[in-house]
């Protein structure tokens, strides 16, 4: 690490440090315009820096978050975000200070877990990060859109203008009411809300669907047009429903929007039925698997505690960066007892992590020779303690 300091920023170095990601991310400086969209997108004492003498080389934030992990309970997470090294200070050791940093913070703090999305998948593994879950990328063509007349009609849906403050007044609550049901959800600090608006290119337009009891849907879009064509793009960056209804109401509604020639949506579940709406199933012209959360366990006894288990398991954990975490766990329903001898399974941390939310099996992290196990009956035993009836998804970009 050389030489660099890691520390929190003061108010006052917010904005370089938001130029200093946004220029690691090919993106241009903010103007003033743009910076009235960011200026409240930092937590206090949240955001750090590594510095090389005076001189800011990277820089990485968190938010306060909450994950819903299996069987309901809500951990705790720093969600970490705008994580960026200047060009001319890289492999010297910023990410790697900057990450320890998050990592302790996220300790002291009593945060269990801690999420991010990657740009690079290579980047994180080594910190302790594991894919926790998966999402699907959904390109409908609008002219193919027949709905299959049995499909449920969905409630109504109206488009919510105003001011961004407007706009988030009314979709954070309506997310954190309907969207944290599902194993993986996240609930959303406010500023994580600003930030969505912040690093969008374009305008983004709001609507918001009512099913038989209420506010259960909503979603974030923006539109664009190629030059000489009729027809726009809607690019959907947030789609938030409680349930398949309020899912199929959002759908029919985008897809009715005049003048619409295909519909974007940036991230779905995996397991939602999206060409089976339609007569013609080929109307999703796309489905493109992507990461959702890439998740690390930092409390590793605590996270175990608070998932539940479909049968007893014991864990040898190995995590290098975080050496409390290592050692022996044995989980089951009623809680986890550390010690030593002979494990069922024997993982990093960071498999232990891509396990936690049981998108992944076991056996299929063994077969590529992440994960060892006792005995074929130990994997077997492993699969069934961490498996879900649910696919876990967050759906939250950050
Ligand atoms: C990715 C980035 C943050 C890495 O920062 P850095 O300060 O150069 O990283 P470090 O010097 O701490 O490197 C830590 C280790 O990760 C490796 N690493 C870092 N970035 C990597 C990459 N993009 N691909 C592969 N390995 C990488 C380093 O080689 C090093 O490994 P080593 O210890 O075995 O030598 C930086 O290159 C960057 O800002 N990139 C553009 C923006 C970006 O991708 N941000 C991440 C958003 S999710």
């Amino acid at each position: 690490m050389g030489d660099l300091e890691i520390r929190p920023l003061l108010d006052a170095e917010h904005r370089s440090s938001l130029n200093l990601f946004l220029r690691s991310m090919h993106r241009p400086p903010v103007d003033d315009a743009a910076w009235d969209a960011y200026a409240g997108t930092f937590e206090p004492g949240r955001t750090l820096g590594a510095f090389a003498g005076e001189e800011l080389a990277g820089t990485a934030l968190a938010w306060s978050s909450s994950l819903r992990v299996p069987g309901g309970d809500q951990l705790g997470m720093a969600a970490i975000s705008r994580v960026g090294v200047r060009a001319d200070h890289r492999r010297r050791g910023a990410l790697t200070g900057l990450m320890r940093a998050l990592l302790a913070d996220a300790a002291e703090r009593g945060e269990p877990l801690c999420g991010l999305q990657v740009s690079e998948p290579v980047i994180y593994g080594r910190f302790g990060f594991g894919l926790a879950s998966r999402l699907d990328r959904v390109t409908v063509r609008a002219d193919l859109a027949r709905f299959h007349p049995g499909l449920p009609a969905g409630g109504r849906v109206r488009l919510v203008d105003g001011t961004r403050e407007e706009i988030v007044d009314v979709l954070a609550p309506l997310h954190d009411r309907c969207a944290v049901g599902r194993t993986g959800a996240m609930v959303r600090a406010r500023p994580m809300w600003d930030a969505l608006f912040g690093w969008m290119e374009r305008p983004l337009r709001a609507i918001v669907h009512t099913g038989p009891d209420g506010d259960d849907g909503a979603a974030l879009f923006m539109s664009s047009r190629t030059p000489g064509s009729f027809g726009a793009r809607l690019d959907v960056v947030d789609f938030v429903a409680a349930d398949t209804g309020a899912a199929i109401g959002l759908w029919r509604f985008l897809l009715s929007i005049d003048l619409v020639r295909e519909v974007f949506v940036f991230a779905r579940p995996t397991d939602e039925l999206v060409a089976d709406m339609f007569v013609d199933p080929r109307a999703v012209t796309s489905r493109v698997s992507g990461d959702d959360l890439w998740l690390r366990l930092v409390d590793v006894e605590r996270a175990l505690r608070a998932r539940s288990w479909a049968c007893p398991l014991s864990i040898e954990v190995r995590d290098a960066l975080l050496p409390g975490n290592s050692g022996v766990h044995r989980v089951s329903e009623s809680g986890v007892e550390r010690g030593g001898g002979a494990a069922d399974i024997v993982v990093d941390v960071d498999v232990l992590s891509q396990l936690y939310l049981g998108a992944t099996s076991a056996t299929s992290l063994a077969g590529v020779g992440r994960l060892t196990a006792a005995s074929p009956e130990a994997l077997a035993r492993a699969d069934t303690a961490f498996a879900l009836a649910e696919t876990a998804y967050s759906g939250t970009s950050f």
